[in-house]
């Protein structure tokens, strides 16, 4: 059922009309746990620092990430150019904005040590190659950076469910996301947990 799969993997690599449409779904049905998310960073708000945003999708955490940190300066990377057209409408009247594609999986073309912040919300279960990904993260995050990591699903029993309709490549619990942190170097994981939800935000920091 070719019709069928394109629609369900709008999710994961979002496509025309369809993929669009998912967009913004996604803009409004993440959005409340993604600013409660954002709210776990402890770093001063009004400093002057460089965010960037993994698998932006419709750019609505662009948005929130501006709202809380309104001196930074934004830069994001998803491999869609469906996303990223939706994402450069959503975020148009922002200044300090650079969005492009670019996918974590692979080497990503920033400088080292460039982010005091590197987020990523709901897109971890779609990446190719997560030792790439944590490494490059590590790589691009500076020294007393902070990467947060968001989830939605985080039970095995959720991510089987979420797989009749959706592509996932990695289906990972909350223990086996906070190891794979350690083992790729992340001396210090924080994990947030909304209300009695499996809703988990994940604070890693590398040293
Ligand atoms: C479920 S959507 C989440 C979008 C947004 N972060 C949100 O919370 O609403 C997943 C997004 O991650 C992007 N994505 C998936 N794998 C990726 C990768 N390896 N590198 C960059 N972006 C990726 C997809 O294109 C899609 O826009």
């Amino acid at each position: 059922m070719k019709i069928i799969d394109e629609v369900r993997d709008n999710v994961r690599f979002p496509k025309g009309e369809d993929g669009v449409k998912t967009l913004k779904r996604m803009n409004e049905v993440h959005n409340k746990s993604a600013i409660w998310a954002i709210n776990r960073v402890n770093i001063c708000e009004n400093l002057d620092i460089e965010i960037l945003d993994i698998g932006f999708g419709g750019g609505q955490n662009l948005l929130n990430l501006r709202d809380k940190f309104k001196n930074s300066k934004l830069y994001g990377i998803d491999y869609s150019p469906t996303s990223l057209d939706v994402a450069k409408e959503t975020t148009k009247n922002l200044k300090n904005i650079y969005l492009k594609i670019g996918d974590v999986s692979k080497k990503i073309e920033f400088d080292e040590n460039k982010f005091d912040i590197i987020t990523a919300f709901e897109t971890l279960y779609f990446w190719e190659n997560l030792n790439v990904a944590f490494s490059e993260i590590k790589r691009v995050l500076k020294p007393d950076g902070v990467f947060l990591l968001h989830l939605e699903g985080t039970t095995k029993k959720t991510l089987d469910e979420w797989s009749n309709g959706v592509n996932l490549k990695n289906k990972l619990n909350e223990n086996e996301i906070y190891e794979l942190l350690k083992q790729n170097g992340f001396k210090k994981v924080e994990i947030y947990a909304l209300d009695s939800s499996e809703i988990r935000t994940f604070i890693a920091k590398k040293q």
